[in-house]
This record gives structure tokens, sequence and C-alpha cells, in this order.
């Protein structure tokens, strides 16, 4: 499908009866331009019940007060308990001493991924926007029908009368089960498309450490409106006051940690990145050359350890039903072999979402061998699918000053979501050999393979797209 013209794209869709959805993408101009926010009120999902205790966080034409869905959502609250015991649990194994190296790797990153004291306010975790009984995704259904799924970052905005009142990203938490096997970001010539990189625009390269998921992990940490440290060596800083210090160095060397802190380092470790003070230094903690050296080494570190885990059983265990049935041992229901008839068939789903067998869209029988017993349901490329802006991303109203001086999102509702065009397009402050690259492709994602067996699709959610409420 990577090499399809988005015209056959739609055909394809069409003919798989997702009329609706065709219109939809064949109208790219439906994506509103300019920089008014259009009115934000939209209906509530009737299948979408709204918890009581969120009630008083709505405010008018929709808007949900950040603060207090934090402090009152149930599932936001759900979530912090269940990562404090996963974190009280892998504290326990850590010191249990019996753990093989292999698994002590794994067990280091599932600490680190389960601790909100690495945020610049120690208050959330990778996992308070990864949660575990939702995917890894998110698991704050408020935010799937209001937020559009993007869920607020460390930092709370007090300026009076602020909307949003919270730093919010601009987009829609993805799951990292299987990200790991995304190889790092490249370009293949004979298919003259990008392949691999984590990140709905393939912006975690993986260039450097050739692992895209670890380079990911290193990401949230400094970003401005999730975790917001303001320097790298902040979260070493972290790491060496936390309760797994030793589990970190008994991984990765005794001595890893001592490292020779400024006196300023917690006044600067809890000013979030972004800040006027910081004046725009990336790296405002004043180390000596060789600190500097060995921080950012750990820092490396901190997000292998991280990858290891993603990819650990526990996270990424291929074994769904869908996994057992192409290796001979599960058989499908009819209703399920009908569904992935569909699926490889007029839907011409596993075009893109590779599932290792081959697509009979075209007629006739699939008399192709399985050739992964561990399909991934992705190609790993990127494609335009052609989704609007979506007006309910608090994001497009972060058009002004923080308390700290720090704008998310100077252009406002002028800003487009153009997936990997922005990150090409230098967006990041990346260099950029191609100017001019406006692809907004955004990542095929591997499905959770549940969503093929059960039906219950939970919504294609880049940036520009509501996310289904999870009930
Ligand atoms: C405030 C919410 C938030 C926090 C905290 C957060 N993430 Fe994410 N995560 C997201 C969003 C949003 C995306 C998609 C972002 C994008 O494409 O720009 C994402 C994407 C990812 C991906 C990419 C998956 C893929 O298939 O490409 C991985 C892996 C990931 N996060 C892991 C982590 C780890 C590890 C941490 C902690 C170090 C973390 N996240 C912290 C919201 C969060
Ligand atoms: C042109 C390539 C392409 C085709 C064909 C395609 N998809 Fe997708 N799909 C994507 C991309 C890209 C995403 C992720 C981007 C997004 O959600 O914004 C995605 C996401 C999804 C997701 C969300 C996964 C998750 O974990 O949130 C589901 C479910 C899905 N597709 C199902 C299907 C089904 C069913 C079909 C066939 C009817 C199909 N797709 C055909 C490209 C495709």
């Amino acid at each position: 499908m990577s090499r399809m013209k988005l015209s056959e794209t739609f055909s394809l869709l069409s003919t798989a009866g997702l009329t609706a959805l065709a219109i939809l993408m064949a109208v790219p101009g439906a994506s509103a331009q300019g920089t008014q926010l259009p009115q934000i009120d939209f209906p509530i999902p009737p299948v979408f019940q709204i918890p009581p205790a969120d009630q008083q966080c709505i405010l008018k034409g929709q808007r949900l007060d950040l603060q207090c869905i934090i402090k009152n959502d149930p599932d936001a609250k759900r979530v912090r308990a269940e990562e404090a015991k996963l974190e009280a649990q892998a504290l326990a194994a850590a010191k249990s001493a019996k753990l093989d190296p292999y698994h002590q790797v794994e067990t280091l990153g599932e600490l680190e991924i389960f601790d909100p004291k690495l945020s610049v306010n120690k208050n959330i975790a990778c996992s308070y926007c990864h949660d575990p009984a939702a995917g890894y995704a998110n698991g704050v259904s408020i935010l799937s029908v209001f937020t559009g799924g993007s869920n607020p970052g460390s930092v709370p905005i007090t300026v009076h009368g602020a909307y949003p009142n919270n730093r919010i990203a601009k987009r829609n938490p993805q799951s990292y089960v299987y990200a790991t096997y995304f190889p790092p970001l490249h370009f293949n010539q004979s298919q003259a498309d990008f392949y691999g990189g984590n990140f709905w625009d393939g912006r975690a390269t993986g260039y450097k450490l050739q692992n895209s998921a670890a380079e990911q992990a290193q990401d949230p940490p400094l970003d401005p409106e999730e975790m917001a440290n303001p320097d790298p060596a902040c979260v070493v800083w972290k790491l060496s006051r936390s309760n797994y210090k030793f589990f970190f160095e008994q991984v990765f060397g005794v001595g890893s940690l001592e490292i020779n802190w400024p006196s300023d380092v917690a006044t600067i470790c809890s000013t979030p990145k972004g800040a006027a003070v910081l004046g725009g230094n990336p790296t405002p903690l004043q180390l000596s050359p060789s600190d500097r050296t060995l921080a950012s080494k750990d820092f490396d570190e901190f997000a292998q350890a991280i990858a290891a885990y993603e990819s650990s059983d526990s996270v990424s265990p291929f074994t769904s039903k869908f996994d057992y049935f192409l290796a001979g041992k599960a058989t499908l229901t009819t209703q399920e072999q009908n569904g992935y008839d569909l699926f490889r068939g007029k839907g011409s789903c596993n075009t893109c979402h590779l599932d290792g067998r081959s697509s009979t869209q075209l007629g006739g029988a699939d008399t192709g061998q399985a050739a992964s017993v561990q399909p991934l349901f992705t190609d790993t490329t990127y494609n335009n699918i052609g989704l609007p802006k979506n007006v309910r991303l608090p994001w497009y109203s972060e058009d002004t000053p923080d308390q700290w001086g720090f704008t998310g999102n100077p252009l406002g509702f002028g800003f487009t979501d153009e997936g990997m065009g922005l990150f090409l397009d230098g967006y990041y402050g990346a260099r950029s050999g191609r100017q001019g690259c406006k692809s907004r492709k955004v990542e095929v994602l591997s499905l959770s393979i549940a969503c093929i067996r059960t039906d219950s699709i939970s919504g294609a959610c880049g940036g520009n797209e509501a996310r289904s409420a999870r009930t």
C-alpha cells in the first residue's frame, strides 16, 4: 500500500464500503485553514457516561478544566494507583537478587517507566499516558472524548483564565506495544519510501543508538508538554536519587550515577523545559565535561533499559489467538474468519497492516504462506490517510505564554499536523535536507490484535482524529 497512490487508496476504501470515510478523505479542504479556532461544542457519544466526579470539571463549550480532571477523574486515579503498585512490584523484583542479567535490564526499564518522579514536577510517569490496562495507550476515557485523547503533561498552567490550564501535547499517545520492532528510520530506495522509526511522524529515528524505541524514550522526559525536564542530566540526577539507584548501577556499572552535581541542581531541575529563565539553553546544568559525558551515557542507558522493557514478554508477548492461528495452533470462529477474509480481501487492510499473508483484494484464493508467524500488522511506513484537524485538541488553544513564558503552539489553529512532513521540514529543529516535503504521512500503526478479534476498533488516532471512548 505504501506504493499505492492516494486515489487508489480511496477507491479501495470505497469498495470496502467505507464510502463515508472516503468522502471525508477526498475533501482535503475540509481541514479548516486559518488561525481562528472554530466552535468546539460537540455531542457526547451516547455510549459515554461522564463520570459524576468529572461533572465539575467541564467548562463551557465542552472544554475541560484539566487540573480538575487530573485530581478527580476516576480513570486518572486508577492509572496512578496501578502504576504505584507496578513500581513497587518491580522494585521488589530488583531487590530479590533473583533476576538474571536479561531480566535485570527489563526490570530497570519497568522501574523507570512507572516512576512519576522522573518528570519535572514529580507527578507523571510514562505510564500515566500509556496505561497498561488500556493496551499501554491513553486509559482516561474522558480525554478520549473531550481532548482527542491527548493527555495533560507535568506542568499546570496557572495564568488566570487560561485554557487549557495544563500543558498538553498535540497528539494522542500511541501504544508502545511492539514499538521496539520498528527498525531505525531509513529510506528504502527501491520502494521510494521511509520505513521504521517511532512516533506518529518517525522523528525518533534511532540513528544514534540504532534503536528507535530507545531514542523515543529520550523524548518525553524532555518534551515541555510532557515530563518537561530542562536538561537530560536532570533525569540522571533523579535516577541518582531514586530508590533503584543501586539497580541502575548493578546493570550499567558501579559509579555510573556518581556525578558532581552543581549546587543549583534542584532549582534547575524543577524548572520546566521552555521556561524563559533558561534562555533556550538545552543543557542548563553546569557539569564538568567528563560529568556531562557520563550523564549522556547514563541517559542513553536509561533509554535502552526502557526499550528492553517495551520489548519484554509482559508488554509485547505475541500470544494473541491470531498469532496461534497463524502458527496453526488455533482455529478461528466463523465470525472471526469472515472478518479476517474481509481484512485481507475486499477491505484490503493487510496491504498496510501486514499480516504475513497475501492480499486477495484482486480476487482468487489466498495461497500465500505466512512469511512470519509473528506479524506486526504494520509495514512500518507512513501514510497520509487524510484526517482533518481535530478541533477538540486543546493544543490549538495553547497559543499564549504560560506563567513560565512558554508558548506550546504559537501557531494556534494555524498549526497543521503534517505527520512525517513536520519532522522532515525541521519543525522539531532537526536539520532537514528535504525542505518543502509536506507529506502528512502518519505511521501505520501495528493493530492491537484484539481489534480484529473483537471488532472493538478503538479509533485510529493521529492527533488529527478523535478517539472513540473506551468504556
Ligand atoms: C503526557 C503524555 C505522555 C507521556 C508522559 C509519555 N508519552 Fe509516550 N507518547 C505520547 C504521545 C502523545 C505519543 C505520540 C507522540 C507523537 O507522535 O508525537 C507517544 C508515543 C510513544 C511511543 C511511540 C510508539 C510507536 O509505535 O512509535 C513510545 C514508544 C512511547 N510513547 C513511550 C513512552 C515512554 C517510554 C515514556 C516515558 C519516558 C512516555 N512515552 C511518556 C504521550 C506520552
Ligand atoms: C493506506 C494504508 C492503510 C490501509 C489500507 C488501512 N489502514 Fe488502518 N491505519 C493506517 C494508518 C496510517 C493508521 C494509523 C494512523 C492514525 O490512526 O491516524 C491506521 C490505524 C488503524 C487502526 C488503529 C490501530 C490502533 O491501535 O489504534 C485500526 C484498528 C485500523 N487501522 C484498521 C484498519 C482496517 C480494518 C482496515 C481495512 C478496512 C485498514 N485499517 C486499512 C493505514 C491503513
